[in-house]
């Protein structure tokens, strides 16, 4: 970051401090207030980060007023529409899109290493059929680093590398697993002639009792799907993420507090959460009524998949999904599905009322991806597994870049205790 010489000047009490003022390439100056607890005494007070920048970061910017979202520079909507997911990971992971020998190695390693050990099948019959896909998933992540030793020292480049490669490879194999065993069908291995994509679609809708023909369609739109997920700058999980690896913990326990994390519906659940939403309004006379819930501040029903955190303006990857919502479900033949009608109509009543113009609440990335997955064939507990192994990328490339960075240090806040002074302690007869 640029040391832009300037300073911010905190004066209260006989206290007076000027705090060094830095400049990004893109995106606000940042306050350096490391030295403030030390030379002042005090905390700063931010609940939920919103001003608070935890990091340096060179992987994604966002401008959340302009509806911007780049990958190493690159905006989200050309990388949806010019790129593909394994080229996007690339990109995020070394910083440069690849030069076609590059691409074809990283491929070839990503598509060797989706097979899971063999005897980590025994963890999923040890839950219920009626498990959620995101219970075993974060269950079984964190589980590879029992069974991947030779990828859990972080202090080793190569088993940072190969752990990372382990996991964008194996949590598709991973994800498709959970599906199959919450329906009762036989696990389906990953193929080597397969793309990213459609081997996660075979792994998932293929049955032994006949062939499975990967629908071009299909395939491309769960590539773009993988690509509008795969990073987002300091969102909870990937916050999750780095908190965990600051500790030293091995990348896999990282991946799966990452996992736990996006679970959450104000977070990856929303997706799940909003196609759910959608189908409970189940018509567009209906909308009026969810409209003035989600405005009644006793009622603490939200429109889900609306609003975001930094998106002040459009969500550019709900954008690009909004559009392949449309091609896909064409393409599908699905006419006038019911459940799109009431998205579009609720997006286009919320937008025209002032409480969400005012709050600056778009819709974001997951309001219309429930609807493609589930025209394409996956139960809504499927859709944040999904999320999660999209944003496994994301999570390990921020990851790889803490590790790596010298300031690196655990992360440890402080708080505003609002608690009980000192007290001595009073015996039970005395209470
Ligand atoms: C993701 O951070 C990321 O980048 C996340 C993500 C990623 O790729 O990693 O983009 C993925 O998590 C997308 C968000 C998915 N979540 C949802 O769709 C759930 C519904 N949305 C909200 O719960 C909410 O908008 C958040 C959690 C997304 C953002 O919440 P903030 O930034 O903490 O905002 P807030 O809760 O302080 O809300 C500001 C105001 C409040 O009203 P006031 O108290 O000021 O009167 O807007 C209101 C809120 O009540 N509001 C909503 C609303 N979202 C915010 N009112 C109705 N419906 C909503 N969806």
């Amino acid at each position: 970051m640029a040391d832009t010489g300037k300073t911010a000047k905190l004066s209260f009490g006989d206290t007076e401090l000027d705090l060094p003022i830095y400049s990004p390439t893109a995106g606000p100056d940042v306050i350096d207030i490391r030295r403030l607890y030390a030379d002042a005494g005090v905390f700063t007070y931010d609940p939920g980060f919103t001003s608070t920048a935890s990091c340096d970061s060179t992987i994604t910017f966002i401008d959340g007023n302009k509806g911007e979202l780049l990958h190493r520079g690159y905006p989200i909507d050309q990388l949806a529409e010019k790129s593909h997911f394994l080229e996007v990971c690339f990109l995020l992971l070394y910083g440069e899109l690849p030069k076609a020998a590059e691409l074809e190695d990283f491929e070839a390693r990503v598509t060797n290493h989706t097979m899971l050990h063999e005897q980590m099948m025994n963890f999923f019959r040890g839950f219920r059929r009626d498990a959620h896909p995101m219970a075993i998933m974060t269950g079984v992540v964190g589980a590879m680093s029992a069974f991947y030793h030779d990828s859990t020292d972080i202090n080793d480049p190569w088993q940072r590398e190969v752990a990372s490669i382990r996991m964008i490879a194996k949590l598709p194999t991973i994800a498709a697993m959970a599906y199959k065993y919450s329906v009762g069908q036989p696990f389906v291995y990953p193929r080597n002639d397969l793309d990213y994509a459609s081997n996660f679609l075979r792994m998932c809708f293929a049955v032994p009792a006949e062939d499975y023909i990967v629908d071009p369609i299909l395939s491309r739109a769960m590539d773009r799907i993988f690509t509008l997920h795969a990073d987002h700058e300091q969102n909870a999980s990937t916050s999750t993420v780095r908190l965990a690896g600051s500790s030293g913990a091995n990348p896999f326990a990282c991946i799966a507090a990452g996992i736990a994390c996006l679970w959450g519906p104000a977070h990856g659940g929303a997706n799940q959460a909003c196609l759910e939403m959608l189908q409970e309004i189940g018509t567009v006379d209906r909308i009026p009524e969810y409209i003035a819930r989600a405005k009644d501040k006793d009622d603490p029903f939200r429109l889900m998949g609306f609003g975001h955190r930094v998106y002040k303006n459009f969500d550019p990857r709900a954008t690009v999904m909004k559009k392949s919502a449309d091609e896909v479900l064409d393409l599908l033949g699905v006419e006038n599905n019911p459940t799109l009608q009431v998205a579009k109509e609720l997006e286009k009543e919320a937008l025209a009322d002032p409480y969400f113009a005012d709050k600056k609440l778009f819709p974001n990335v997951d309001f219309y991806s429930g609807i493609i997955l589930e025209a394409m064939g996956f139960p809504t507990s499927m859709f944040t597994p999904i999320f999660a192994l999209s944003r496994t990328v994301g999570w390990i490339s921020q990851w790889k870049e803490m590790i790596a960075d010298p300031q690196n240090k655990i992360g440890r806040p402080r708080q505003l205790y609002q608690g009980e002074t000192f007290r001595d302690y009073v015996d039970v007869e005395d209470r």
